[in-house]
């Protein structure tokens, strides 16, 4: 996680003779009116917007390319997407996606363990079966009869690092700084970890491609050391992911118990089709929950990034440090959200 979140420097990508956008802090709204786009949660979202890019520059369609761009993560090996993430309380990793496109159709897994690609599975569940969402062993089963290939259960090293550290307190507690957050939630809200990092992680990507369609994807590993059985937001239509074609587009990153509490994607998508553009959507849904929550809130970080079908994009956070990642003909940049608190 430490490496995916390293600030992909100005330079870095200058030198790819892409960055022709706004500074990061004043570029939170933008009409990018020529589509193909594509945006995705997070720096390492550079790298999964680039293989995203490959199937849009050519005309491809947004829903190849936002399962090819997330895959690109999933493959990833140091990061809390994919197999490499880190593990459950009992030490397996669960991995939950989702995929959404331009028609409605959607497809989702949750608690998949040992399958690379949630992603890909989730959209055999859209395109094969007449059902949304399948879960667990049924996600597995489902999976290895369509041909996907049963990994092994074997931790990646930061995660075995990770756990193992985890595993020296060997019980449910909470960061000390959390306690109180988590007298209110329950002992399974581990938030930020004592160097300021976040727990878990998630990517999340919409798609405009050149025909003017969206589609959508979200695949993560969920919240390290999360109580065995445990679903975030990510794998749920609406929470982490929501595509109306209409309208517009957003997903989710964050404590998934928060966004699930006010189906945020989907609310965001409501507030742009009631005429608000895209961050401003975004940031009416953290209102929302900042409302709804109060003082409940804690520690957590909640994140939306959103664009509508004219392929102007925003995002807005709870809590600053939220970046997310633009690919366009224009621009190959890293944006930092705004925030409704300014810590
Ligand atoms: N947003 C990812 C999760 O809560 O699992």
């Amino acid at each position: 996680m430490l490496n995916r979140r390293k600030f992909i420097s100005g330079s870095a990508l200058g030198s790819l003779g892409v960055l022709l956008g706004k500074d990061a802090h004043s570029s939170s709204i933008n009409r990018v009116p020529d589509a193909p786009l594509v945006v995705s949660t997070w720096d390492a979202g550079m790298d999964a917007n680039r293989a995203a890019w490959e199937v849009l520059k050519t005309g491809g369609r947004a829903l190849d390319a936002v399962e090819r761009g997330v895959m690109e993560t999933e493959n990833s090996l140091n990061c809390c997407v994919g197999l490499g993430g880190n593990p459950d309380r009992d030490g397996f990793v669960t991995l939950d996606a989702c995929i959404m496109d331009e028609q409605g159709n959607c497809g989702s897994v949750a608690f998949l363990e040992r399958v690379k690609h949630p992603i890909a599975v989730a959209r055999r569940v859209m395109e094969k079966t007449p059902h949304v969402m399948l879960v667990g062993s049924g996600a597995q089963q489902f999976a290895l009869a369509e041909g996907f290939k049963l990994e092994s259960a074997e931790l990646s090293e930061d995660a075995q690092r990770a756990y193992k550290t985890w595993l020296e307190k060997s019980n449910y507690a909470p960061p000390e700084k959390n306690i109180e957050n988590n007298k209110q939630h329950g002992p399974f809200a581990p938030t930020r970890l004592d160097n300021g990092e976040w727990n878990h992680d998630t990517i999340g990507m919409i798609a405009l491609d050149k025909s003017g369609n969206l589609s959508g994807s979200c695949t993560t590993s969920g919240a390290g050391f999360k109580m065995r059985g445990r679903v975030g937001d990510s794998p749920l239509i609406g929470s982490g992911l929501y595509v109306d074609n209409e309208v517009g587009a957003c997903t989710a990153t964050g404590q998934g118990e928060e966004i699930i509490r006010i189906a945020g994607s989907h609310l965001v998508v409501e507030f742009m089709r009631n005429g608000l553009r895209p961050e401003e959507a975004c940031k009416k849904a953290i209102g929302r929950l900042v409302n709804m929550r109060k003082d409940k809130l804690g520690d957590v970080q909640i994140c939306f990034l959103a664009i509508d079908r004219s392929g102007s994009f925003g995002a807005f956070a709870l809590r600053p440090g939220f970046t997310y990642a633009v690919r366009s003909r224009h621009e190959e940049k890293i944006h930092k959200a705004k925030s409704w608190f300014d810590k």
